[in-house]
């Protein structure tokens, strides 16, 4: 049972979306995706030193994956219109299971990463989770249905506890349905993301319509309980950004590279919302500091940033190519674009110089692995498909 969670051992805060708080080597050593299916399962790659994937053990998450809709059908490729559906925090590996409103929880094997043991799928509040954030302690999710918002719970190495009550979002659009209406003609949870500095968790929600912005709902973390406020602390509407998606927080800041599906990707700094003394909700100069808008995206929806460089790299689900953006200016930098025959890319992950990517195919429908070097010129590396020709699949994460 989960009695240790009732007791919290004294916390501390590490940043870890860059591997801070373990002394990780940055040598990626197993892939994670999800089936996102009834049954769901997860689908885990052993990486060899030379980068190879090797063929995947499938491991069952004990809930069932969900698809969102679109102007009246199943939405596809990109299932659960969301970033950080499946994650990895230490050695336990998270995800969400949208049809069956819990997440699960899997203790990783060090000696063989591809052995996950299954801790519990735990029951969520909130309807179609398909995001989720970890930190040391705490599980936070989103979720994108009916009842829609941010829920936490307290983890340890025996599982999740009760997750708490539901925070609704700035955009708290109650026309939402379950599964939820990705056509973004009602506002639609999209990602949750600690932020680097680990003060805050950022909810991104897209606007309804495409005519009004989307918004960001910023609440603090305790340091010392590791608990997030139920209250907010602050919230913006993000102007021109129409259909604000999912990306990555910037390490030791209060920044986000974040992608717009309908224009490129922006980078806010959410500082001025951490304390609640930005009351003034339609003021929001502060914290829109960039707007790259990429010539020529389709659907930009997923983004990570190479730490080595300072560059953000965009993935489009309709496009085979990554647009770099130096994350300091928003200023496009350089394009790569890839012969390995995908026609675009849903969630990735950059680990020291390798991109992981979930890639797309349409004709015939097909997901695969995509590994791309990052350094130097950036260059295909190769591309596996996902075996069983799961079309609902979604989420990427990397064991270090
Ligand atoms: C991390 O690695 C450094 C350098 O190898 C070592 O000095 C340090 O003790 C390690 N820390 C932990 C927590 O393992
Ligand atoms: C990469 O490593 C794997 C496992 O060790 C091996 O089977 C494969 O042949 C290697 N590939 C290349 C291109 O060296
Ligand atoms: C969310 O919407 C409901 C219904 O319109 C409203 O009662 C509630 O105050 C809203 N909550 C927030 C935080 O905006
Ligand atoms: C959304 O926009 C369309 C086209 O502009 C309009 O017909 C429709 O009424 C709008 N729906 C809502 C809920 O505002
Ligand atoms: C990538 O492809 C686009 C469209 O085909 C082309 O305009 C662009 O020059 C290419 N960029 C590079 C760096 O090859």
């Amino acid at each position: 049972m989960l009695t240790l969670l009732t007791a919290l051992l004294p916390y501390a805060f590490l940043p870890t979306a860059y591997g801070a708080c373990i002394n990780a080597s940055s040598n990626p050593k197993a892939v994670y995706t999800m089936t996102n299916d009834v049954p769901n399962s997860i689908l885990a790659f052993a990486v060899s030193t030379n980068l190879s994937l090797e063929i995947p053990v499938s491991v069952a998450t004990g809930g069932n994956g969900g698809q969102s809709i679109a102007k009246g059908v199943p939405n596809y490729p990109d299932t659960l219109a969301s970033g950080h559906s499946v994650e990895v925090f230490d050695r336990y590996l998270f995800n969400v299971n949208a049809g069956s409103n819990s997440v699960s929880m899997f203790e990783i094997a060090i000696t063989d990463p591809t052995q996950l043991r299954l801790l519990g799928a735990f029951p969520a509040p909130g309807d179609f989770p398909v995001s989720l954030a970890v930190a040391h302690s705490i599980v936070c999710v989103g979720f994108a249905g009916a009842r829609t918002g941010v829920s936490c719970a307290p983890w340890d190495s025996t599982g999740i506890g009760s997750f708490d009550l539901i925070r609704p979002t700035a955009s708290n659009d109650t026309r939402q349905v379950t599964p939820p209406d990705v056509s973004f003609d009602i506002a639609c949870l999209t990602d949750i993301l600690f932020t680097g500095d680990g003060s805050a968790l950022v909810a991104v929600a897209t606007g309804s319509n495409i005519s009004t912005d989307s918004t960001l709902t910023v609440w603090p973390l305790d340091y010392t309980t590791g608990q997030l406020a139920l209250e907010e602390s602050g919230r913006a509407s993000l102007p021109g950004i129409r259909v604000g998606f999912s990306g990555a927080s910037l390490p030791g800041t209060s920044q986000l590279f974040l992608t717009d599906g309908l224009t490129g990707a922006f980078v806010v700094d959410t500082a001025s919302l951490y304390h609640g003394d930005d009351d003034d909700d339609d003021d929001d100069d502060d914290v829109l500091l960039s707007h790259t808008v990429v010539p020529g995206q389709i659907a930009s929806c997923w983004a990570q940033v190479h730490e080595e460089t300072g560059l953000g790299f965009i993935a489009d689900s309709n496009l085979n190519r990554f647009v770099q953006v130096d994350v300091s200016t928003g200023e496009i930098r350089r394009t790569f674009n890839s012969t390995n025959g995908n026609d675009g890319y849903l969630d990735v992950k950059i680990v020291g110089d390798t991109l992981f990517a979930l890639g797309v195919r349409e004709q015939p429908r097909a997901k695969f692995i995509s590994v791309f070097d990052l350094a130097g010129d950036v260059g295909d590396v190769e591309n596996v498909p996902i075996p069983g020709g799961d079309v609902l699949g979604m989420g990427l994460a990397v064991f270090v």
